[in-house]
């Protein structure tokens, strides 16, 4: 600790961090990884916030949410999504929280997941169906987008049918109109907002008149402090558990891919024995690390790192700092499948850490399999250099592979 101002101590750690850069993931990765380094807890002017790129920084803070620490609101950019009082559940906290983990966390247990399997499956091995016969793919928008989000409209028991709406609805909530002006995507937010509403509003009715033994129902029916969750709460919390699955499941499959494609020997060893592909896709989790939570300090005061930071103060959280980290995973950017490291924190860690660990792993592990049944090997096409897009969540685009084709099933 030190005796200067905290004004001070920012001056002299003053060092703007852009959230939503132009580059490259690794351009950003080096910039992290020359922080940590140098000043592992520098303070961004611009953002408001203090910048965390330490594994043992980042899981100290992410640990004490609901002590000492919350999550509103959750945005790198201090903003609230969509006009939303607060997204439910990522951005509330204590008891309140609390109870809505306590209704989510039984629908998506272990044992739910893996009743899950022959949904997942079938949902995977379709959307191959519909390109393996082309010998070609483009891998976010044919298989990594669409795959959690119809996934997610399966196992809640949604029109499978309406995929296609729900993801253009999502896309527009993530990536807001691509080339348009601030006004344009605004409009259209607005409009997917609306629509994902009405929507979401005939299901609760639905459910409310005809239960049914499924997930929906469960949350329908479901109770906070005692009282029914009024409707409005309901459609926030459908809408989180579409987006906080879809980009994060779709940047690791698209990132991997890219990975994968030009290294074989790494797709070959993911199948070399049974019990490979597991630790394997939890290294490429590792690696891709797609998501960036912001901490609150809330009472009095709370250390991070050699500092006391008072109340009010902001600490942004990329979790792919935390997960390159050579203290605890050497050679942090290599893709490794024999590391015996600390746990990765792309799900991270306290009252918060990710509802859907076990649906996300098993989507992964599923899609995996199901794509190498398929496609043993596969390679870039002539000319393609996939671009990151790095957003509320780290991700990929342009990732076009060519492959034998293969008949459909
Ligand atoms: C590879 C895939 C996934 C990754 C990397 C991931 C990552 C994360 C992370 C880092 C958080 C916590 C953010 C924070 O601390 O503020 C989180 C929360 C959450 N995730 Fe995931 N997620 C994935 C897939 C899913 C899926 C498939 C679902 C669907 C059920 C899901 C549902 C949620 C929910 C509801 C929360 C909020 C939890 C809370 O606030 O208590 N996630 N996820």
């Amino acid at each position: 600790m030190t005796d200067k101002t905290l004004d001070e101590i920012k001056a002299e750690r003053r060092w703007n961090y852009a959230v939503y850069p132009s580059g490259t993931i690794q351009e950003q990765l080096d910039e992290l990884a020359e922080r940590r380094s140098t000043c592992p807890l520098s303070f961004s002017e611009e953002g408001g916030f203090w910048l965390a790129t330490t594994y043992d920084d980042i899981s100290s803070v992410l640990r004490r949410n609901n002590r000492g620490f919350v999550s509103f609101p959750n945005i790198p950019d201090g903003k609230v999504a969509f006009g939303q009082k607060a997204q439910i559940p990522i951005e509330l906290d204590g008891p309140v929280h609390g109870q809505y983990r306590k209704i989510l966390d039984p629908l998506f247990s272990p044992e739910r997941v893996r009743a899950m399997e022959d949904q997942v499956r079938e949902v995977s091995s379709g959307l191959i169906d519909t390109f393996v016969g082309t010998g070609k793919c483009d891998v976010v928008p044919q298989f990594a987008f669409p795959l959690p989000g119809t996934i997610f409209l399966s196992v809640m028991g949604w029109p499978v049918e309406d995929a296609e709406t729900m993801n253009e609805w999502v896309e527009t909530f993530l990536h807001g109109v691509p080339g348009g002006t601030e006004e344009e995507t605004l409009a259209a937010r607005m409009k997917a907002s609306e629509e994902s509403r009405a929507y979401i509003q005939a299901i609760v009715e639905d459910r409310r008149a005809n239960p049914r033994d499924d997930i929906t129902t469960s949350i329908v029916n479901a109770e906070i402090d005692g009282k029914p969750i009024p409707d409005s709460d309901l459609s926030d919390l459908f809408v989180l558990l579409l987006m906080a699955g879809l980009d994060t499941v779709q940047s690791v499959i698209g990132q991997s891919m890219a990975y994968l494609a030009t290294h074989q020997d790494k797709w070959d060893a993911m199948f070399a024995t049974p019990e490979a592909l597991e630790p394997a896709i939890e290294e490429l989790v590792r690696w891709t690390s797609p998501a960036m939570p912001t901490r609150n300090v809330a009472r009095a005061t709370a250390t991070v790192g050699d500092l006391e930071l008072p109340e009010g103060e902001r600490v942004f959280c990329p979790l792919a700092a935390a997960n390159r980290d050579p203290k605890y995973f050497p050679e942090p950017d290599d893709v490794r499948f024999d590391r015996e490291a600390k746990p990765h924190l792309s799900f991270s860690l306290g009252a918060h850490r990710c509802v859907g660990i076990h649906l996300a792993r098993l989507e992964l592990r599923v899609a995996f399999e199901e794509l190498r049944k398929r496609i043993p090997s596969f390679r870039l096409q002539d000319g393609c250099t996939p671009h990151d897009v790095i957003g509320l969540t780290w991700a990929i685009q342009d990732v076009r592979i060519e492959f034998e084709p293969q008949p459909a099933n």
